[in-house]
């Protein structure tokens, strides 16, 4: 959600922002905007719209500074319009500033600097905050470093900021407090951005900058202090991301290159960690808290989207393979009744970004209560990856399609790893199930492009059902959340309604709504279930349903049942879901496409959700 992008070094500022801008795309957004300071002074230049229709608007003008900053806004304050996108102007332009978050005490502070004279161009609480900036500025008589400081101690909310200076070229001020901000460290230029994928092409080396924590660039130099102006030593990271990642590289859509990247995602999120040969199982992040989760009473998961569902994939693991009770709470949820949170507890928080507000927030409760929380994140150093006690990264690579498709095998095959080497560890699987697991897990990549090469069958299927209206996703056991995913893929990109429900379910509601028209998707693969939604498939046939079936390979009864069937390869029933999966991430984007979608950039979705 938003983005933020600022620079200043020696480089032209205004094509490297917009380029920043794009990058950041992805994040979703309804606005744009940029601040250059030059000869002429601080000029701002937004507009309601995409990236490219600020670019387009400014491509006759002479932009040339070599410090500024730009944003994509995602409205929370006033409608997405020119007037409401940032940056925003302080009452007497000498400052512009770019917000990414909420100002919760905004209308206070606006009230009060109203009566002092202030006047706003803007629905924002942004702009309230760079006015009162200046007015702090002016009131305390001091510069412009203390001033944000000082403001920043009386603001409620979030912000990720970058305050830029009529008066100094060579400085820029960012801050933040819930919100991820970036520091790229060139040589004689730094870059400031929601996330690294703007900076990449330019450093590696990067800070992540904490909450309650205030940079400023200054004739060169950077600082970090913290909201009571004590210095805080930066800490360098090198990225190991590649420019490529970031990339279409040939595919039409990101996620279409995400879903084909899945057998090196997989492989990647297990690499280092499983030498199946060897029967060994080692996650570096767990090894510190094995002895907590292996006594742990219960094992709490939290997460939202396509991140709560492989937190239910992981319930059908962890309790089967390791005999702990596990709960499965969507974060939103959780954190806003009183849950009973015990020491015990383990919770287990799961992020693609790393970002989502939701997840942050129950992190940060069942913290207080005494619980040990690790994390399960995609993206290095996001604020959930260092809120939590200890986690492993999925390292699936950027994702940049809105709709999540690797990010959640690369959950699932972490879990797994987790969940394998907990029941190893707890003595609840025989010798021999562990170093078959091992083996199967590691013939997920492989067994993964098999699937994929039923791409075209998939799009012959989306082709019949690309106008139907409404879909019913069906699943048992550990495929019930396959389901659910399958059915949140397609309502995300190609805005067709789709429920997905367990099998048994069906009979107790949704089976009302079976007819010629309905298609629906089973996951009726040969596992423990398998007469039980053979049963389900007939119920759906004889009310004339549509059925799509995903079944294991070799069968031969339910294509006898069905319209039409995608196999997948035999492997073990908890590892199901990553196979099965991959069909309906390719079904959702095929009819996406034929629609004539924005596949990646979906209507009203962001990437990551940073409000509540
Ligand atoms: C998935 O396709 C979604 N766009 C969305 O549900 C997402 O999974 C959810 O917002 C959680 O995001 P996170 O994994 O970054 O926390
Ligand atoms: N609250 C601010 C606004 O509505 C910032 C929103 C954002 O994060 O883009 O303008």
């Amino acid at each position: 959600m938003c983005g933020i992008v600022a620079y200043v070094g020696h480089q032209e500022a205004y094509p490297l922002i917009i380029k920043g801008l794009k990058r950041l795309e992805y994040r979703g957004y309804d606005s744009s905007g940029v601040a250059l300071l030059n000869g002429e002074g601080l000029k701002v230049y937004k507009k309601k719209g995409k990236v490219a229709d600020l670019e387009n608007e400014l491509k006759a003008q002479e932009l040339h500074a070599t410090i500024g900053i730009g944003h994509t806004r995602w409205a929370t304050h006033g409608e997405p319009n020119d007037r409401n996108a940032h940056p925003h102007y302080s009452q007497n332009k000498k400052l512009a500033i770019i917000h990414n978050g909420i100002i919760e005490n905004y209308a206070v502070i606006k009230q009060a600097l109203a009566k002092k004279g202030h006047q706003f161009n803007s629905d924002t609480d942004t702009e309230v905050l760079v006015h009162f900036i200046e007015d702090l500025q002016e009131s305390v008589g001091c510069g412009l470093e203390e001033a944000v400081r000082l403001a920043l101690q009386e603001v409620v909310g979030a912000y990720a900021i970058v305050v830029m200076d009529a008066n100094d070229p060579t400085q820029l001020i960012a801050a933040r407090k819930s919100s991820p901000l970036v520091i790229g460290i060139g040589e004689n230029e730094y870059f400031f951005a929601s996330d690294a994928t703007p900076i990449i092409e330019y450093t590696k080396e990067v800070v992540y900058l904490d909450d309650n924590q205030v940079a400023v660039v200054k004739n060169g130099a950077l600082k970090i202090v913290n909201l009571a102006n004590e210095n805080q030593i930066p800490y360098v990271q090198t990225l190991e991301m590649e420019l490529e990642t970031i990339e279409k590289g040939g595919y039409e859509h990101f996620m279409l290159k995400e879903i084909f990247e899945q057998p090196r995602s997989i492989a990647d999120s297990m690499r280092g960690r499983i030498q199946a040969d060897e029967g060994e199982l080692q996650l570096g992040g767990l090894r510190p808290y094995m002895d907590k989760l292996a006594d742990a009473k219960r094992i709490l998961i939290v997460g939202c989207g396509t991140s709560w569902h492989a937190g239910l994939v992981a319930e059908y693991i962890f309790e089967e393979l390791a005999r702990i009770p596990v709960e499965v709470e969507y974060a939103s949820e959780f954190r806003y009744r009183n849950p009973i949170i015990k020491e015990k507890d383990f919770v287990i928080a799961i992020s693609q970004s790393g970002e989502t507000a939701d997840t942050l927030a129950a992190i940060q409760l069942a913290k207080s209560k005494g619980a040990t929380i690790f994390g399960v994140c995609n993206v290095v150093g996001s604020s959930i990856a260092r809120e939590t006690h200890a986690g492993s990264y999925t390292h699936a690579g950027p994702e940049i399609g809105v709709a999540s498709t690797k990010a959640f095998t690369a959950q699932v095959t972490v879990l797994t790893l987790m969940a394998v080497s907990l029941a190893k560890r707890r003595g609840t699987i025989s010798e021999e199930l562990y170093r078959q697991l091992l083996i199967e897990i590691a013939h997920i990549p492989r067994k993964i492009e098999q699937v994929l090469k039923a791409a075209d069958r998939v799009k012959e299927i989306a082709a019949i059902f690309t106008y139907a209206r409404n879909f019913i996703y069906l699943g048992r056991g550990i495929n019930f959340p396959v389901a659910l995913e399958g059915a949140l893929k397609l309502k995300e990109i190609s805005y067709i309604h789709a429920e997905g429900y367990p099998a048994a379910e069906m009979k107790h509601g949704p089976i009302a709504l079976i007819d010629e028209d309905m298609p629906v998707v089973f996951i009726a693969t040969k596992d423990s279930s398998y007469e039980k939604i053979v049963s389900n498939i007939q119920e759906v046939k004889a009310r004339k349903g549509r059925v799509i079936a995903i079944v294991t390979e070799g069968d031969s009864f339910i294509p006898s049942l069905v319209d039409f069937v995608i196999e997948i390869p035999k492997t073990h029933e908890i590892l199901t879901p990553l196979l099965a999966t991959i069909p309906l991430q390719l079904l959702s984007y095929y009819i996406a496409v034929m629609r004539g979608r924005n596949v990646d950039q979906p209507r009203n979705l962001a990437k990551s959700v940073t409000v509540e």
